[in-house]
Parts: structure tokens; sequence; C-alpha cells
């Protein structure tokens, strides 16, 4: 990978993003605690989201970090178990913290999304079956609603709901996050199929509390599903897992519509519900099928992968985002693109790549407005635990310091200038 020079065109906007219960540690009142407390740890390295990077604490600090990285944006996670530790009972201090963390990125000139459901649930909600059931969905657009009453004045931009099609995955498939089930794919398309219509009840909440100015969407994790060869069985196979896995959970959260394999009709009402397309991208899947093992994913020999055998494939974003884009015609917010790189020897690259990317799109007419960068800090990386950093900033977890890595201050340059004079400045 070698990037050429390239500008941003003027007014799009870099930032970073991160997640409540991967950041902020000493919450327990969510699942994620109640997961990681398991014995034995399903966390990889036995750490828990108790520690994370102590933001809760130390959010000066870390606002202060994305300054001086020159961040205008920031996507970051409000933890719904700390905003409605009862079901029904709102903490009006922790709204309070949380005002106080908008009000520091509002003063250092950088402007909040706030993301409402990112993976962790409250010991209420989890206990009544979560996404599961329905009632998560009215839950949400209760906390949406408490939300923006009380935050509406000082968040930018909302997030309502974050990849439910991830989520799924790995708490019904993979049996990797909570509550940790395996291979159930009726509970995970229900799942997904309850994340996605959620989605559309809470972007209702928030637009009847803040009015038609409010900008409101959702992040979604996608992937590119590419057949290993031409064989007619892997091109089937890459179809019909970018159906099951993103096409079908957009069209919900989008439109309001179900289509196979989430239902049928459109249970919350159809409508135009996104103001702009997140989208979350990471890497390229290769799709091989045979009988007897079924559909795989595999590296190519020689692929670019990242230290958790990632696939990197810049030219992914170019494609995803011109096909949604001409599905739904909303400006593209790039809601999360980083890497895993413990020795920060291809994030640089990786981050001009994929801004290179938004560049020629933005010159093709595809309206990619922003990018948020994931992530600010190595944090509590779900069940890679405190081993899989993704961060511009390194985190020493066990004494808490920061440091900037040289990918940290390229990204500070490009989000200063706009534009990337090329790899002699890495
Ligand atoms: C995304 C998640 C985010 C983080 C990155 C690496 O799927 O939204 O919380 O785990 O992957």
């Amino acid at each position: 990978m070698s990037v050429s020079p390239f500008r941003l065109p003027d007014g799009f906007l870099l930032g970073t993003a991160t997640a409540a219960t991967q950041v902020e540690g000493g919450e327990s009142g969510h699942d994620w605690a109640a997961f990681c407390a398991l014995v034995p740890s399903p966390i990889r390295d036995g750490t828990t989201c108790l520690r994370a990077c102590d933001h809760w604490n130390r959010m000066e600090e870390d606002v202060a970090l994305q300054a001086e990285l020159g961040c205008r944006i920031h996507r970051m996670g409000l933890e719904w178990s700390r905003l409605e530790p009862e079901e029904g009972r709102f903490d009006e201090a922790a709204f309070a913290h949380y005002r106080r963390e908008l009000e520091l990125l509002r003063e250092a000139g950088i402007l909040p999304m706030a993301t409402l459901f990112h993976f962790s649930l409250p010991l209420w909600l989890a206990r009544k079956g979560g996404f599961e059931s329905g009632a998560a969905a009215e839950a949400l657009e209760r906390l949406a609603d408490a939300c923006a009453a009380r935050l509406g004045d000082l968040v930018e931009s909302w997030c309502t709901v974050n990849e439910p099609n991830v989520y799924a995955v790995k708490g019904w498939i993979e049996g990797a996050w909570p509550p940790g089930r395996k291979g159930d794919l009726r509970a995970a398309f229900r799942v997904m199929r309850n994340a996605s219509l959620a989605h559309v009840a809470a972007q209702r909440a928030l637009r009847r509390r803040l009015g038609p100015s409010a900008r409101i969407g959702f992040a979604q994790h996608v992937r590119c599903f590419d057949p290993a060869t031409r064989a007619p069985w892997d091109v089937l196979a890459a179809r019909l897992l970018d159906r099951l896995f993103q096409a079908a959970s957009t069209e919900a959260m989008a439109t309001g519509r179900l289509s196979w394999p989430l239902g049928r009709g459109a249970p919350q009402g159809r409508g135009d519900f996104c103001d702009f397309l997140g989208l979350n991208y990471y890497a390229t899947d290769r799709v091989r099928f045979s009988l007897r093992t079924g559909y795989r994913t595999e590296v190519p020999d020689g692929a670019p992968v990242n230290d958790l055998g990632w696939i990197i494939d810049a030219e992914g974003l170019a494609r995803l985002a011109r096909r949604f884009h001409a599905r739904y015609r909303k400006p593209v917010w790039i809601t999360e693109n980083g890497t895993c790189d413990a020795a920060d020897a291809f994030r640089g690259e990786y981050l001009a790549a994929h801004l290179a990317v938004c560049a020629r799109l933005a010159a093709e007419g595809v309206p990619v407005e922003r990018y948020y960068h994931w992530t600010l800090l190595d944090n509590f990386e779900w069940a890679e635990g405190e081993s899989a950093p993704f961060g511009l900033v390194a985190t020493d977890f066990a004494t808490q310091r920061r440091t900037v890595r040289p990918s940290g201050r390229l990204f500070a340059r490009i989000a200063r200038t706009l534009r990337y004079d090329g790899p002699s400045v890495l």
C-alpha cells in the first residue's frame, strides 16, 4: 500500500469514535460486566470492562487529546445502565455527567454525536430478554426520549443503534459476546430484526422531541463479501451472506421495511428513518463454499491483514459507499473505520488509504461528509479484552498513561489541513 497525496473537500469533518463500555470503566450494572465476571473468563486476556480507560474519571484529559488530534467531531456512547439503572428510573447525576462531557467537547470546538445502544444492556433489560423480545425497542424509545429531553441542546447528531448485525452474530451465533449463545440462527435474526426496528422507534422519539433539524441515524457494520473463486456456489454464498448480514437489516433501519430473513411488512410503519448513512467499515471477506464445510471466509495468500487477521481493503469502502448511497440517497458518514495494529506499523497508511477513498468518492459526487476514526484510545475491545489496540493513542492500562502514536500525529495533520502529502511524512 502506498498512498498518493490527496485533498479532502472543504467542510469535510474528521474525528474519533468511542463506545461507553469500551472506555469508561467502573460500571457493573450491565450485561457486559456480568459476562466478563464469568469463570473461566470468556475474554481472551481475562481482563474486564470495569477497568477499560477509566474515561469516566478522565474525560477532561481525553477531550484535550481529541483537541490535540485536531478532531472536529466525536462519536461517543451513553451507557444505558448508568442512565436508567432500574427500569423507568433515570439517574439525573449520570445525565449531568454526560452534559459536562458534551460541554467539554463543545468548548473544544468538537461536535458530539451520541450513540444510545452500543452493545451493552442494563441488567434489568438483559433479564427481560433484551433484543430477543420486543421489550428492548420500547425501552430504547423511552431512553431516546429521556436523552433528547436532557441532552438535546448539546448533542449535534444521534446514532440510535450500533451494528445490529455484528451484535446478533457475536451474541447468538458465535457465542463470543453476551448472552453467549452458539449457533442459534433463529434467535440471531430475531435480535437483528428487533434491534433494527428499535432504531425506527428511537428515531421517532428523538424526532418528536428535537424536530426536523435534528440529525439522526444508525451505525451499520458493512463488509464486502467477495467470492473466493468464480464458481457459482462461491458467488451465491457471497451474495447470500451479504443479504443475511447487512442488506436486510440496513433496509429495515433506513425504511422500516422487513425482508427475508428478518420478516415481512413494516411493523413500525414505513418511512425515511435516517438523515445520514452511518457506515462502520473495516474489512473485506473472501467467501468459499463447499458441501462438506458449508461456507467459510478465507484470507488469500499475501493479502494484507491487520493484527486480528482482517483483510485490509480500502477499495471495499468505495464499493460499499457507492452502493448504499445509490440505494438510499443520503449523505454518507463513516461512523467507524480503523485497524488493530499494536506496533503502529500500518495504521497510518490504513488511515491515509481510507481517507483517499473518501476524497475520491466526494470528487465522484458521492456525498461522503464525515469520518470518525475507530478509535481514540486503545480500549476494552469486547471479547479481545485489552489485547487488541485500535487507538490513535496508546493506553497503558495499568497506569492509564496515554501516548499519541505516530499514526495519531498523521491523523492530526490531515484533520487540520484536509490534505495528505504522501508517505514521506509518515
Ligand atoms: C466494531 C464495533 C466497535 C469496535 C470495532 C473494532 O464492530 O462497533 O465497538 O469493537 O468494531
